[in-house]
């Protein structure tokens, strides 16, 4: 099976030629992983040029976030249905940096919903902020994964992906452990599964977190995952092709 890696630029780059060039090193270095799967999530400002100008199928465009309803008084926000019209096949929800910006698990909820009723494949990301040896990290994953399906029919379960990243190894200098991942993904799906039905055994998982080309190997051999959301190492075009060598030579 092809692993996926989810390219989530942030609020990069600074410039619309930026912009495009790091799409032209993605896109070469997508062609050259048949064994890879890419998304790219650009700031929303560059997504429909980005996508219009792009006509190979390797490569799939996410929305980084999006507002559930499709219009509205909401100064400065993005709609999931506007992204959906200027590209985007996928949609980024709940990522840490959204939650830390105050939006509640409830809103992702409605996000999630509001996704799937455009047909776009929400990527919803869960993860604790603070890990110990208490284990509530499981409740903190399990309370947002409730939320997070509240609305979700069991037969859309399969066009969901699970992201998990613990906030504490984003933007961190290690990832976690493939092991503790391991663990993590098995019971996302259990809870999944309590939540939803049997069809949570199938969810598709992915990591997130200081993730490169030095660790992306391992993680996919032991960690139970179908790949990554990937934050620096896809903002410089010399970092992502070697991640995508790296998953590649796996
Ligand atoms: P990072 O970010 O890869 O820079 O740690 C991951 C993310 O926020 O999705």
């Amino acid at each position: 099976m092809k692993s996926l890696v989810v390219a989530n630029w942030k609020m990069n780059p600074g410039t619309r030629r930026e912009a495009k060039q790091l799409f032209a090193a993605t896109k070469k270095a997508a062609d050259s992983s048949p064994h890879v799967s890419v998304v790219v999530a650009p700031p929303s400002i560059f997504l429909r040029e980005l996508k219009s100008a792009y006509s190979g199928k390797k490569i799939a465009f996410a929305a980084q976030d999006g507002r559930a309803e499709p219009t509205g008084a909401h100064t400065g926000e993005v709609s999931l249905a506007q992204s959906k019209d200027a590209g985007a096949q996928y949609a980024v929800i709940g990522h840490a940096e959204r939650r830390a910006a105050g939006e509640s698990d409830e809103e992702i909820g409605k996000r999630v919903a509001a996704a799937l009723a455009l047909k776009l494949t929400p990527i919803v990301c869960v993860g604790e902020s603070k890990r110990d040896q208490s284990g509530s990290h499981f409740d903190v994953v399990r309370m947002q994964l409730r939320a997070a399906l509240l609305s979700v029919e069991p037969p859309q379960l399969a066009r969901c992906i699970i992201a998990y990243e613990p906030v504490w190894s984003i933007g961190a200098e290690r990832a976690m452990n493939p092991r503790d991942m391991h663990e993590m993904a098995i019971f996302i799906r259990k809870t999944t599964v309590d939540f939803k039905g049997e069809g949570g055994m199938h969810v598709k998982i992915l990591y997130g977190g200081s993730i490169d080309d030095t660790n992306a190997a391992d993680m996919l051999k032991n960690g139970d995952v179908h790949g990554f959301l990937v934050g620096r190492a896809s903002e410089e075009a010399r970092k992502l092709e070697a991640l995508l060598r790296a998953i590649e030579d796996k």
